[in-house]
């Protein structure tokens, strides 16, 4: 047993994770795994390499490899670098995100990046986002979170997020994109996205985000013991 904390929160694409885990984190004074980041990051590695879409070895062989970095520039906005080329755009993509889903289905890529996602437990501890956290990476986490919200208000949340990058998605197209990934995520046979038994699960759908991250830090509060920071 690991001596170092982890929260995992796993869910659906627009359920919440993603901000939810930032500020969590930022709360207690947390490393964060990004894992769906990754995923992307080998989809585009995989791209820009112009390996076959279906090339298996190819992408497992790039995961073991993946040179990616992530960081802020000095307006505290993300960066993600791969090879050192700065590829923050076209990870968030809708794009990435569904060649992430194809590729995050093939075992090798899965195994591949697991201890790449189990080396980010580090003092004085970490908040884990992704799909399989819980059930699989840190299957001895402290807290386990699924965070789910129907799937009207995901599509809308992503519509909303890509609007403010100024891209302009038509809504009942991304509701198809975000079901059908929802289905492959949901339906592979390694790793699928499920609730683990011990998870908490919290339905965001008419939730605002801070108080969805206030129920978070209670439960980590309860379960943890002496988290580091107090939110305000
Ligand atoms: O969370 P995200 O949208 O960035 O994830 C992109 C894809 O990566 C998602 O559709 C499924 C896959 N993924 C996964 O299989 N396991 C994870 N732990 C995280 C993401």
């Amino acid at each position: 047993m690991s001596t170092v904390p982890v929260i995992a929160i796993d869910g659906p694409s627009g359920s919440g994770k993603g901000t939810v885990s930032r500020r969590v984190a930022e709360a207690l004074g947390y490393h964060l795994l990004d894992s769906g980041a990754l995923y992307r990051l080998v989809a585009l590695a995989g791209e820009e390499a112009g390996l076959d879409p279906d090339d298996r070895d190819g992408h497992a062989a790039l995961a073991r490899s993946l040179a990616a970095v992530f960081t802020f520039d000095e307006q505290g906005n993300e960066r993600i670098l791969l090879e050192g080329n700065d590829v923050t755009g076209p990870v968030r993509s809708e794009r990435a995100g569904a060649a992430a889903s194809r590729v995050a289905a093939w075992p090798s890529v899965r195994q591949a990046l697991l201890e790449r996602q189990r080396a980010y437990r580090r003092l004085p501890g970490l908040v884990a986002d992704g799909r399989d956290m819980g059930s699989v990476v840190f299957t001895d986490a402290e807290l386990k979170v699924f965070l789910t919200a129907s799937s009207e208000e995901r599509a809308h949340r992503r519509h909303k997020q890509l609007k403010e990058k100024g891209l302009s998605v038509n809504l009942a197209a991304l509701s198809a994109e975000i079901d059908e990934r929802d289905r492959r995520d949901a339906s592979r046979e390694v790793a699928p996205l499920v609730a683990c038994e011990d998870a908490v699960t919290i339905d965001t759908t008419s939730l605002q985000v801070d108080s969805v991250v206030k129920k978070v830090l209670a439960l980590a509060r309860a379960r943890i013991p002496a988290p580091r920071a107090e939110e305000d």
